[in-house]
């Protein structure tokens, strides 16, 4: 059956490393059958300039009609001085927001030949594997009022952290059900001590654990989160947690990895596409420069095939492929060794695609003989 993904690169490394992806995406199909359609709409910076809008109406309509979206980065010092409602970033938020994307996912895995490429100690990141499940839709974000305010000599501003209880419920309920999952274990993070949203964040987590008698569940404040994150990642399977303390956790967490480079993520719904893009944003400084790592994007668009396509082998082909090109020595700038050599991200998506042409065409002779 033919999926229709939406291609939308944006700024900066995102043009860069949405191709690596579509290209690594274009050998799954070949190697396994599926027939892939990439259409390719702007957004962010790159749309600002084509159409004075950083998601016009085709782009959304195109992300609409299509099976999962594949989202690059967007920003750049370039658009720094536009007025806030039109801001690349607000591209990337409306999208969010208007497909109802509230669950994103972002895996945090340590690859076990890049222990030492943290700034961690390796015994403290190996083995680390666990997920950060953001509410995306909803909190600080997108609460209103959110604006500067004149009265008279003063001036003052505000933003809102507003949730439904709803919107609460159907975050958590995702949190544990991906931990029922895994290791069977939610760490919800909150504020509870000082803010109110919080406190209902606490009472819909306890009320969701009675339904999920074989998931544990633990509290944490966000500060205290922030802390055992360097201090004991290890101890973490599911954590689940407001829009705004997710977006500075996972940066955080990205470092246990060795490089934000690597981290992908998922953004769902309750029905319609998904959506996949890197943690990592336009990284301005390198862009154009063939130098990006192109694993994040190409681990995002492994996380498409098992979320949206339910191609579940495709994503292990793709996510092994990587670890082997990882094992076999092979770096990008941001993972480099002092002295090493390193790939370009070009030299690293043919890396990566040819391991995975070789595992597929190796595991069909093998099968053959079976
Ligand atoms: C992220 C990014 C975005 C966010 C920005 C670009 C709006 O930092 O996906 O983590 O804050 O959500
Ligand atoms: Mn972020």
């Amino acid at each position: 059956m033919m999926k229709r993904i939406a291609v939308l690169p944006g700024d900066g490394i995102g043009q860069e490393v949405t191709k690596s992806a579509v290209h690594v995406l274009k050998a799954v199909g070949r190697e396994f059958g599926h027939d892939f359609h990439f259409s390719y709409a702007p957004v962010g910076g790159a749309a600002i300039d084509k159409e004075n809008d950083p998601l016009p109406e085709a782009t959304l309509r195109l992300c609409r009609s299509s099976d999962a979206i594949l989202f690059g980065s967007v920003g750049g010092p370039k658009w720094d001085g536009v007025p806030r409602e039109q801001r690349p970033e607000k591209g990337l938020l409306t999208l969010r927001k208007t497909l109802g994307l509230y669950a994103n996912l972002r895996p945090v895995k340590v690859f076990s030949g890049l222990a030492g490429q943290s700034s961690l100690k390796p015994e403290v990141v190996s083995g680390v594997d666990f997920v950060i499940v953001r509410e995306l839709t909803g909190g600080l974000y997108f609460g209103k009022p959110s604006e500067r305010r004149r009265n008279g000599n003063d001036e003052e501003v505000v933003d809102t952290l507003h949730y439904h209880r709803k919107e609460i419920e159907r975050i958590l309920e995702k949190a544990f059900e991906t931990a029922a999952q895994r290791k069977g274990k939610v760490t919800s993070v909150d504020k509870a001590n000082v803010l109110e949203s919080s406190r209902m964040w606490r009472e819909v987590a306890e009320e969701t654990a009675k339904r999920h008698p074989e998931v544990t569940l633990e509290h944490m404040l966000v500060d205290r989160a922030a802390m055992e994150l360097i201090h004991n990642p290890k101890s973490f399977d599911v954590i689940v947690t407001e829009n705004m303390f997710g977006d500075i956790l996972s940066d955080e967490a990205s470092m246990l990895t060795g490089s934000l480079g690597l981290l992908p993520s998922a953004s769902l719904s309750e029905n319609g596409p998904g959506l996949f893009e890197p943690v990592h944003g336009s990284a301005p400084e390198i862009a154009g420069q063939n130098v990006a790592n192109p694993m994040a994007s190409i681990l995002s668009a492994a996380m498409m095939l098992r979320y949206s396509f339910g191609f579940e082998k495709e994503a292990q082909a793709v996510e092994k492929a990587i670890t082997d090109v990882i094992d076999s020595g092979h770096r990008t700038s941001d993972l480099a060794v002092r002295g090493g050599r390193t790939l370009g991200t070009k030299q690293m998506t043919e890396a990566i695609t040819s391991v995975l042409e070789e595992d597929t065409t190796t595991a069909g002779i093998m099968s053959a003989y079976a």
